[in-house]
């Protein structure tokens, strides 16, 4: 009798450990992946002409939103693009420069592209085609658009992409505050935006990310920076985490792929609050 109900009891732990597994996927941290509301209903068109700071170019909301073209405002901070990277390819190939920017700076709505290394960057976009690459938030539409396109684009445009993105130097375009409180926000174009009323909540444990000026994240400008506001001791806690090591995280940063080797010092290329780690060579 006594063995049937430590069975029963640790059948229904289990089963509450697998719906609280569910559970967790299912209600994913939203500071993370910001989801538009139901209700969201992005600017209409006014055909005025947008402009950034620092660039000659204009743009009406229409040409910041067409898939087939990546804004350039600032033509200057990158070399030509290739095709695929200005114009994608039609039907189903956008421009990656639509997204990424046209440098490849990227937002938190994506991914920074500059200075990928070339290999990791090619084998990502196979594993998108494969399906090894995947999203748990398949309603998220920027990475489904990403994976969407991964299908259908060519050998020969993915080695052209990884070549322009990858010569790129990279470059921050985040500022990380420390912070035990945190505007209120809402979510706009899968971002997070700060609802400018003033309004104050604690950070708890999320970080959370906002462009610095939202119109010109809108407008899609390269130049657009964001602040990254993380709990008090954040920075130093990552840091301690990279140096000391705990489970193995260190030997695992180490070997991402886009951990650069300089002598013994291996920079990463601005991802995340890790800057700069200095690994111990393989047993
Ligand atoms: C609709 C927007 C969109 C377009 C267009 C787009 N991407 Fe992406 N891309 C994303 C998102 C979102 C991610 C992050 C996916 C994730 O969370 O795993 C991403 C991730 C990537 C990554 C992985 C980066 C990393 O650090 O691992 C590569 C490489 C990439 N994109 C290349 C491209 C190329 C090449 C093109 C053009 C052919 C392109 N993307 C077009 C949205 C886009």
């Amino acid at each position: 009798m006594k063995t049937q109900r430590l069975v029963t009891f640790l059948a229904a732990a289990m089963l509450n450990l697998v719906t609280m597994q569910v559970n967790a996927q299912e209600a994913h941290p939203v500071w993370a992946y910001p989801m538009n509301p139901p209700d969201f209903k992005a600017a209409s068109e006014d055909a005025s002409i947008r402009r950034v700071p620092a660039s000659a170019a204009g743009y009406t909301l229409t040409q910041t939103r067409d898939r087939f073209a990546a804004t350039d405002w600032h033509p200057g901070d990158h070399p030509p693009m290739p095709e695929v990277v200005a114009r994608g390819r039609k039907p189903d190939v956008f421009a990656c420069g639509w997204c990424h920017r046209a440098d490849g700076s990227g937002g938190p709505e994506n991914a920074n592209l500059m200075g990928l290394p070339y290999a990791y960057f090619v084998q990502q976009m196979k594993d998108f085609r494969s399906g090894d690459r995947k999203t748990s938030i398949a309603k998220r539409a920027p990475t489904a658009l990403m994976i969407a396109g991964s299908k259908t684009i060519s050998d020969a445009d993915i080695d052209e992409a990884a070549r322009y993105f990858s010569s790129l130097k990279p470059r921050s375009n985040q500022r990380v505050v420390e912070t035990p409180l945190v505007a209120k926000t809402t979510v706009e174009g899968w971002v997070l935006v700060d609802t400018g009323t003033g309004e104050k909540e604690p950070i708890g444990q999320r970080i959370i990310e906002v462009p610095e000026k939202p119109a010109d994240f809108e407008s899609r400008d390269s130049r657009a920076r964001f602040i990254v506001y993380a709990p008090p001791g954040s920075v130093s806690r990552g840091m301690e985490l990279v140096r000391t090591g705990a489970e193995g995280a260190q030997r695992a940063l180490c070997h991402l792929p886009w951990a650069r080797v300089e002598g013994d010092r291996h920079h990463s290329a601005d991802r995340g609050s890790i800057t700069e780690l200095s690994c111990a060579p393989d047993p």
